[in-house]
């Protein structure tokens, strides 16, 4: 079974990721950590998040192993990686890995922008996860705190929406509800809640 579970940033998506993909034993895939690494190829060299050439190199470069590093959250590399996930090439790039991950036995959970409608259009389980901006911009700013990274939430809450919109207003593969996604709105959600509630709309889809 793929489980297929996109949204805007900071809608709770990892956390019932990794939980989903605990309790069914299936790897998961935090396709994020791919664009993110790109930018952070890109940045560390000194080039330009919007140099499409350069960003389709480093998307052809990037190991496995830079997947883990911690240095993907910081916020500058999540602005230029709205910048370079915006370049088609650099999706073509990644698209095949996503694809393999996704269809190798016996399953698999991955979370991103356009898993439901672009990487795995077929996968038997589509979440879509929403939730307010503010209570998304208060969970990232905390998230950053825990990390020691001052954040203010005023702030936070300005990069996300600006990084919403241009996910959401890119030509390829935007931020978009697939048409059998299921919605899942985590406003009101602690992540025990979301979990238990992606749970019950799974067991409806492969009971
Ligand atoms: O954790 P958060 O939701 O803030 O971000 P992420 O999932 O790590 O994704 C970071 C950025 O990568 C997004 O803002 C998108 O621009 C891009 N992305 C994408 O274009 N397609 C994906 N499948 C996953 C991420």
């Amino acid at each position: 079974m793929i489980i297929a579970i996109d949204g805007p940033a900071a809608a709770g998506k990892g956390t019932l990721a990794r939980r989903l993909a605990t309790h069914f034993g299936y790897p998961h895939l935090d396709t994020g950590a791919l664009y993110r690494a790109v930018a952070r190829r890109l940045l560390d060299a000194g080039q330009d998040p919007t140099d499409a050439e350069a960003a389709v190199a480093a998307a052809r470069a990037v190991t496995a192993a830079e997947l883990q590093s911690p240095r993907l959250r910081d916020e500058e590399v999540s602005r230029a990686t709205s910048v370079v996930s915006a370049i088609p090439g650099v999706r073509a790039a990644l698209l095949q890995f996503q694809r393999r991950f996704a269809t190798t036995p016996p399953g698999a959970v991955l979370d991103g922008r356009d898993i439901g409608t672009v990487v795995c259009p077929d996968a038997e389980v589509k979440l879509f996860l929403e939730a307010a901006p503010e209570e998304r911009a208060r969970r990232r700013a905390k998230e950053l705190r825990d990390r020691g990274v001052p954040a203010i939430d005023a702030r936070v809450l300005q990069d996300i929406q600006e990084r919403d919109a241009r996910d959401s207003g890119r030509s390829t593969a935007p931020l978009s509800r697939a048409a059998d996604a299921y919605v899942l709105d985590t406003t009101q959600l602690d992540p025990d809640a979301a979990f238990a509630a992606a749970l019950a709309y799974i067991a409806t889809r492969a009971p």
